[in-house]
């Protein structure tokens, strides 16, 4: 099949890259030309496990453009992968979604199904077939199809691949007949993803939905693990047996210091925003986005409790991405914790295995315009990170983190106090530092 990707983030590049994997032929769209041209070569924009591997195993039935007429003009399926970032007043951002719809309208010469994939508020579907179909050249028929994204970073390509589901919205046979082909591969062996065909409007609120109880399920264990905290509990052990009732399950119950990312903290604002606008609020996404928020700086409370004044403390921060695994800083615990710190005057020493270079620009507006007293000084090894330090605080849980010796923390600290909001280290090994953790 013939088809175009708009937008090379990690939802675009990935979904046109493993659609060539399965054998369709993938034009890959984006602005940046300077992206292009590393795509061109096979390199991949964004960190992500076996992505590069792909591109060159598939690339003779991948292209990469910034020509989005040529791109759209004939296509079969256009893909919108682009981002729908939060506006200030929590509502999803659709500008890049009608962006391209507006280029689509304009190039389009025969009929083609457009698949919206970007994470949009229910009804966005329906308003851009119409926009669509008011704008395209006469003649011309284009069905919408909603085909919300599951995948997570780090997992992104064996999360499309072997997908938990694919989930179809359409309203026209023609759509439901073209989408099932195009999937077809991915619903046989080896990969036997689940397919389900609904309505768009249930295809949209199934991601909301999705995303809003994964965030609701970490706000929940978060506060049940500050109350372990108070009541002499153990997140881990309370966790492990509620895990065994296959109701609750195991999975997506590890307490620690908050999600971020580009999904949770954008999907639970614009689900709530959406639903206030009905009139029917979601009260317990609401709870959901305020307990986050707070839990995000449990780490910088502690420290704060426990050493009064962190004024020219030195304070190693360990990990700065969301979670492992990949390079993304948006909603990191980390860049909360940091701007607290340098706002009370702390010097922070920070690590992390790949996104130094992001976390500098993502703060030097802080160092730069606030005044601030503290400073931040960046280190490609625990060890230098931590030595001398007074406190050292664990954002994520990279592996080198969770493996790291224990003992070097007493050798090389000033004080070996650790505040780990990763539950990264067992108890039983943590007895001869300073050790807080969450929920135990
Ligand atoms: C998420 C969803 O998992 C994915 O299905 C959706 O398509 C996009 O949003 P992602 O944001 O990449 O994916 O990361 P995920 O692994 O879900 O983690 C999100 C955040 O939750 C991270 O900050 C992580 O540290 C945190 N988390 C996750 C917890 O605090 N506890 C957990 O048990 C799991």
């Amino acid at each position: 099949m013939k088809i175009t990707v708009a937008g090379t983030g990690y939802v675009g590049l990935v979904t046109g890259v493993a659609l060539a994997h399965i054998g369709h032929n993938v034009t890959c769209v984006d602005i940046d030309e300077e992206k292009i041209k590393k795509m061109r070569k096979g390199i991949s924009p964004i960190y992500e496990q076996d992505l590069e591997r792909l591109m060159k195993e598939d690339k003779d039935r991948l292209n990469y453009t910034t020509d989005y007429k040529e791109a759209y003009k004939n296509a079969e399926v256009i893909i919108i992968g682009v981002g729908t970032p939060e506006r200030a007043d929590g509502s999803a951002n659709l500008d890049y979604v009608f962006g391209v719809c507006n280029q689509i309208a304009d190039s389009l010469e025969k009929d083609c199904i457009v698949v919206v994939k970007s994470t949009v508020p229910i009804g966005t579907n329906d308003e851009v077939e119409k926009y669509l179909r008011e704008n395209v050249k006469k003649g011309i028929t284009v069905d919408v199809a909603s085909n919300p994204e599951f995948l997570a970073q780090g997992t992104a390509v064996r999360d499309t691949l072997h997908a938990s589901r694919i989930v179809v919205g359409v309203e026209s046979e023609r759509a439901k007949e073209v989408m099932s082909e195009m999937y077809k591969p991915l619903t046989k062996e080896p990969y036997n993803v689940p397919f389900l065909i609904t309505n768009r409007r249930s295809a949209e609120m199934i991601k909301y939905a999705s995303n809003d109880f994964l965030a609701l399920k970490i706000s929940y264990i978060n506060e049940i693990a500050n109350l372990c905290e108070r009541l002499g509990a153990n997140i881990e052990d309370v966790t492990k047996g509620m895990g065994y009732d296959s109701r609750i399950g195991n999975k997506f119950l590890n307490a620690g210091i908050g999600y971020g990312g580009s999904c949770f903290p954008k999907d639970t604002k614009a689900l709530h925003w959406l639903s206030v606008s009905e009139g029917v609020e979601l009260k317990t996404v609401k709870a959901c986005i305020e307990v986050n928020k707070s839990q995000k700086i449990r780490l910088y409370e502690k420290l704060r409790d426990d050493l009064k004044t962190l004024k020219n403390k030195n304070i190693a921060v360990l990990g700065l991405t969301f979670k492992p695994g990949t390079d993304d800083l948006r909603e990191a615990p980390s860049i909360d914790n940091v701007e607290l710190l340098l706002d009370a005057g702390a010097h922070i020493r920070a690590y992390d295995p790949i996104s130094i270079e992001s976390f500098k620009k993502k703060i030097s507006y802080k160092l730069e315009n606030d005044g601030t007293e503290g400073s931040i000084t960046y280190f490609d090894n625990i060890d230098d990170a931590i030595t001398a330090a007074d406190a050292a605080l664990i954002m994520t849980e990279w592996p080198e983190i969770k493996n790291y010796n224990i003992s070097k923390y007493k050798k090389l600290m000033k004080v070996p106090r650790v505040y780990d909001g990763r539950n990264c280290y067992k108890l039983e090994d943590t007895k001869d530092i300073i050790y807080k953790s969450i929920g135990r």
